[in-house]
């Protein structure tokens, strides 16, 4: 199993280029397979959640091509819409393939994706929303197997402005008939980006990034060429990685306007941060300053993905901090290893952490519970003393490409073994 050795208490200098958006590429990747053409998708990242989904891709027939960051689908001659179980539990998010399947082919067999390290992540509000577009769906062992002799457009208002659910009923509503309304509709920069993918290939889709979507149905799709947004999560990782360790470093390929839940955080822990273009500086301060109060939300609210990453840039603090996560249920997995290294955190009924800054963190063998959990260690220990080992590294790889090269270009010392 791989390791990541880190010796910390190397400050950080440099540039940085930063991938492409995992959470964009998934659903951008799963939307190939409603256009019966070709899609030719750049600044894709190298991840193993992206071979997951081209995996997936294959199996429902799509020939694809990898060239660097370029990945090609050749979706004309897709004809499955079933996706082994095996594959279905590789990657979470493949459950947008349901959606995508059903405005291809009208059916779609696929296993419940059920819950993850994070929290239960049911997905009533994917189905309620796909059987009020006509869909018959029957749920037996674990296993979905959907089906419409018509898909319909339909008002759909979600409880909670779920990102998957909204995917979801983005791509359905590509093979249905009328139109679509989505109220209070996701708002992530993926949302539109996914709005954008599909735009090009002909889709007529309004208000993606508000929180009323309107999808005007019945347009044949055609082949397209989309560029990936940039990944804002792993430039706030990365933001995170210098406040701990200390230093300046340029992030390069930023877009800034989705930094903005983030980038006041930063400040307010005492961070020199400017951007201009699409690059952004951020200076570490001599030690950070505690955040008081910082609770996770829906965009354009602070990013529940960027949680840890800062939980674990306040453990050297002056002072307290208190964080709420609101969005997932079981997300401070990664408390209890930060504790190993000697942070002071105290976790409240599961949801609130207060976290006491410390002088020093000290180094230890720690072990990722999941992907941001696993950057989290990697943050404390570039400002921890001595050499922290940090294992089950494969979580970390699903979101972050060469995580370890990029941080050694910035003076890092981290290798993987
Ligand atoms: C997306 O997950 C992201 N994943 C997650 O990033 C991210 O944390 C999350 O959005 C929130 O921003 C991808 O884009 C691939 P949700 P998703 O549906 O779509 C509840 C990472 O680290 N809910 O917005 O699964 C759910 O349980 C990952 O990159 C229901 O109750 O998130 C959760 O508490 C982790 N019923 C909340 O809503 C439903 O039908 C948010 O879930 C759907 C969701």
């Amino acid at each position: 199993m791989e390791k990541l050795a880190i010796n910390g208490g190397r400050r950080l200098d440099g540039k940085v280029m930063l991938q492409g958006s995992k959470n964009s590429a998934l659903p951008i990747l799963s939307a190939c397979v409603t256009v019966n053409g070709i899609s030719v998708i750049h600044n894709c990242p190298d991840l193993t959640d992206v071979t997951a989904a081209l995996k997936i891709l294959e199996h429902i027939g799509c020939r694809i091509k990898r060239e660097g960051h370029t990945v090609i689908v050749d979706s004309t001659d897709a004809n499955r819409f079933d996706i082994p179980d095996k594959l279905m539990r590789e990657m979470r998010s493949s459950i947008v393939f349901l959606g995508a399947l059903l405005a291809r082919f009208g059916a779609a067999c696929v296993s419940s994706p059920g819950g993850c390290e994070i929290g239960l992540r049911p997905i009533d509000l994917h189905l309620s929303a796909l059987r009020k577009m006509n869909t018959y769906i029957n749920e037996t062992g674990g296993f979905l197997e959907c089906a419409t002799d018509n898909l319909c457009g339909a008002d759909i208002n979600l409880a909670f402005p779920s990102v998957g659910a909204t995917e979801n009923i983005m791509l359905a509503s590509m093979g249905s008939s009328g139109e679509t309304v989505i109220t209070n509709a996701a708002r992530e920069p993926e949302i539109i980006d996914l709005a954008d993918y599909l735009k090009s290939c002909g889709a007529e889709i309004y208000g993606a990034g508000q929180s009323v979507i309107r999808i005007k149905s019945g347009k044949k799709l055609h082949s397209a060429e989309h560029t990936i947004i940039p990944d804002r999560i792993v430039a706030s990782t990365f933001m995170a990685c210098v406040a701990s360790a200390g230093g300046r470093i340029a992030v390069d390929g930023v877009c800034k306007e989705h930094l903005a839940p983030v980038i006041p955080v930063f400040e307010t822990a005492g961070c020199e941060v400017s951007a201009k273009r699409n690059e952004l500086v951020i200076k570490s301060p001599e030690r950070v300053s505690r955040v008081k109060s910082l609770g996770t939300m829906p965009y354009p609210g602070f990013p529940t993905d960027s949680q840890a990453i800062v939980m674990a840039m306040l453990t050297k603090a002056k002072g307290t901090s208190v964080i709420s996560e609101k969005i997932f249920e079981n997300r401070f997995r990664h408390v209890p290893e930060l504790i190993k290294m000697g942070a002071d955190i105290r976790v409240e009924d599961g949801r609130v952490a207060v976290i006491e800054g410390v002088k020093r963190l000290c180094a230890a063998s720690v072990s990722s519970s999941d992907l941001r959990g696993g950057c989290a260690l990697v943050v404390a220990a570039l400002g921890a003393d001595g050499k922290t080992v940090v294992d089950e590294i494969h979580h970390i790889d699903r979101g972050c490409e060469a995580f370890e090269i990029c941080l050694s270009q910035l003076g890092a010392e981290i290798k993987r073994e």
